[in-house]
């Protein structure tokens, strides 16, 4: 994998830089500016090299359709103030833009293009979308890290038409979590929660023989106690995931790994309401699932304790109330802890985790944090990710 730092002559190249600029956005304000900051290096290289920068990015999920609550507007205005310089949105439709829409101004060194995903071709990995990208600029440059699990147009296919390389801080993820990953000391306990669902339960499986415990908290947990028999209420949930969870816990037996799901919960009547605890089986039909409970609480904890290795994707529950934050906060107090006594190697990964952990100020008392969250499970699984293929 060629990394920028190998292509010598940037001069005036039109550079095609693929981020992950998905950050978490409360209307207009962007909560945790983690991703954002951490690709400032690449682009300061690049600047530094004289080059054009084209900053490709997508925010959230809005499925081939323009969610003008999803622009990138926020975060050009966040780049333009930490960078100190001017930075134009084009809005003009990704399918239409051609270089003649680009740095008119001559003084003009970094433009950003709308969210990808207002067009269903960047998902469909389409290869007339990724030319037609590519035809903007010299050089492609996938910084994104966080996103190269995913097989689409400005990841994967954009990568035959231009000379690609990896940024900055692709390289320091994958170098990070290699050390990682060649030298963890068992037993290793990987917790896994957040709201994307589909993204995550079929990865538990191809981890299962690699750790001792693995925790399900978060959204996938509704359906592991749903399978188990018990109502979650108006809780978020992925249709059919029995057959995969039930392949789970067949398999957690066969390779000696301990499944821990939550045995009582915290809910509220919606996600802005106060909050309950309940054991798992007595969840009401009006009720949403938002937090494991204090018993769940105490049990992830003395797993924790016994660990010499945690790794942690996704909150335990919606913790942007606080009313429903607790599992989130003791367990990472119970892991900034351990750390503290050097008694357990500790990473972190996934934007959520990574905002919940800036919030409480204790994100420099990990071992490592990546800005990944599914890109960082599948690297774990020990997959190649199609972003790093295409590059390699
Ligand atoms: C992430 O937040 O993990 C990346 O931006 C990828 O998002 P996705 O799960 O919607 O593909």
């Amino acid at each position: 994998m060629r990394s920028i730092k190998d292509e010598l002559n940037l001069k005036q190249k039109k550079i095609l830089l693929r981020l992950d600029l998905n950050v978490p956005l409360d209307n207009d304000r962007i909560t945790d500016t983690t991703r954002i900051d951490k690709i400032l290096p690449t682009i300061k290289y690049l600047l530094k090299n004289d080059a054009k920068i084209i900053i490709l990015s997508h925010v959230g999920r809005p499925k081939g359709r323009i969610v003008n609550e999803l622009s990138l507007k926020p975060i050009c205005e966040n780049l333009k103030k930490k960078l100190n310089v001017n930075i134009k949105l084009i809005t003009k439709s990704l399918k239409e833009i051609d270089s003649s829409d680009l740095f008119i101004d001559q003084d003009e060194k970094i433009v950003i293009l709308e969210n990808l995903r207002f067009y269903q071709e960047e998902e469909e990995n389409n290869i007339e979308f990724a030319k037609h990208l590519a035809r903007l600029a010299d050089i492609y440059v996938n910084d994104a890290f966080s996103c190269s699990h995913r097989a689409h147009a400005s990841i994967f296919e954009i990568t035959k038409f231009l000379p690609s390389f990896a940024g900055l801080q692709l390289n320091l993820e994958i170098d990070a979590l290699n050390k990682i990953t060649s030298k963890i000391k068992r037993p290793v306990t990987c917790i896994i929660g957040g709201s994307k669902i589909s993204s995550k339960i079929n990865i538990i499986k191809n981890l299962i023989p690699k750790f001792d415990n693995i925790v399900i908290v978060g959204g996938m947990a509704n359906n592991v106690l749903k399978y188990k028999g018990f109502n979650i209420g108006k809780s978020i949930q992925e249709a059919n995931c029995d057959q995969i969870i039930k392949e789970i816990f067949y398999l957690s037996e066969k390779n000696n790994c301990k499944i821990v799901y939550p045995e009582d919960v915290t809910v509220g009547k919606d996600l802005n309401g106060s909050a309950k605890i309940k054991d798992v089986n007595k969840v009401s039909e009006d009720e949403l699932i938002l937090d494991i409970g204090p018993k769940t609480i105490q049990t992830v904890n003395n797993l924790i304790e016994k660990s010499e290795t945690i790794l942690w994707n996704g909150p335990a529950g919606y913790f942007e109330n606080p009313n429903f934050a607790k599992g989130s906060l003791k367990i990472a107090n119970k892991i900034v802890e351990k750390n503290k006594s050097n008694t357990i190697y500790s990473v972190a990964g996934g934007g959520d985790t990574v905002a919940l952990l800036n919030r409480i100020g204790v994100t420099n008392n990990f071992n490592f944090v990546s800005t990944a969250g599914g890109a960082f499970l599948e690297y774990l699984e020990g997959k190649e990710l199609p972003g790093i293929k295409a590059l390699n």
